[in-house]
């Protein structure tokens, strides 16, 4: 199943808290944003590669892509505020009806397994996200006082990579930019515009990298790949 991928990475990472774009910070030599499009570089049904940017920040982006030989990489956009208008740029940029994979610049640990899942997933329905179950217990706290413990069997915690047909996902995010809907990922556009959203089964490797400790559980996963050969 080819399809092609839109790389937000046109973030500030505050919470990161690095005083400048976390995208650029080092794991084992190499920036985190190029442990992430190497994923997809290496993945034979990947076509192409579109990455959301910071005005300021195309030219730095745009040499480490040379550097690092990541020649899927065909466009690189202006991103906006907000991820979703990222993400938006990013979908504008390609044309035709095909499948396209979103995948955050701050998620490096997914596997081929887990894209091609979600690629082949999006052909049979409007949407498809990569989640795992939730471990911690959840309750739902109104200043400092508990309300309720949710029920925990029915909550999934949402990664990316969601895949979706082109089509189906730029008309979805034009539609939320004309009504100011805005989603804290793809897939709740999707859901809200009353379309049906199809679940993978991620794996708890796969984390986002936003706030200083998650680095160290990063080095630690590279440390790990490395040893046993994965
Ligand atoms: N992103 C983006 N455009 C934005 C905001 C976020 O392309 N206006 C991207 C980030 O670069 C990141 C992904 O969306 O790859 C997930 O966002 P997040 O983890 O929140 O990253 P940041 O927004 O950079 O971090 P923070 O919220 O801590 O500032
Ligand atoms: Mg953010």
């Amino acid at each position: 199943m080819k399809y092609s991928v839109v790389i937000p990475a046109a973030g500030q990472g505050k919470r990161m808290n690095a005083g400048r774009n976390k995208q650029f910070i080092m794991l084992e030599e190499k920036p985190i944003i190029v442990h992430t499009i190497s994923v997809f570089q290496s993945d034979e049904y990947c076509e192409e590669i579109v990455l959301a940017v910071n005005e300021r920040e195309h030219d730095e982006f745009r040499s480490l892509i040379q550097t690092h030989e990541l020649t899927k990489v065909t466009q690189i956009v202006t991103g906006g505020k907000e991820r979703q208008q990222s993400v938006y740029e990013g979908l504008k940029a390609l044309d035709g009806d095909k499948i396209v994979l979103i995948h955050d610049g701050a998620r490096p640990f997914f596997t081929h397994e887990v894209v091609r899942e979600a690629a082949k997933a999006a052909e049979y329905y409007d949407g498809a996200i990569v989640a795992v179950p939730v471990k911690d217990t959840i309750k739902q706290v109104d200043e400092l006082e508990v309300k309720q413990t949710i029920d925990r069997s029915s909550l999934w915690a949402v990664q990316t990579p969601q895949a979706f047909r082109l089509s189906v996902i730029k008309e979805i995010h034009r539609w939320a930019e004309e009504h100011q809907i805005v989603g804290t990922d793809d897939a709740s556009l999707v859901e809200m515009n009353g379309r049906s959203v199809h679940v993978i089964l991620g794996d708890y490797w796969n984390v986002k990298l936003t706030t200083p400790e998650d680095l160290i559980f990063a080095r630690a996963i590279l440390r790990e790949k490395k040893e046993s050969g994965m």
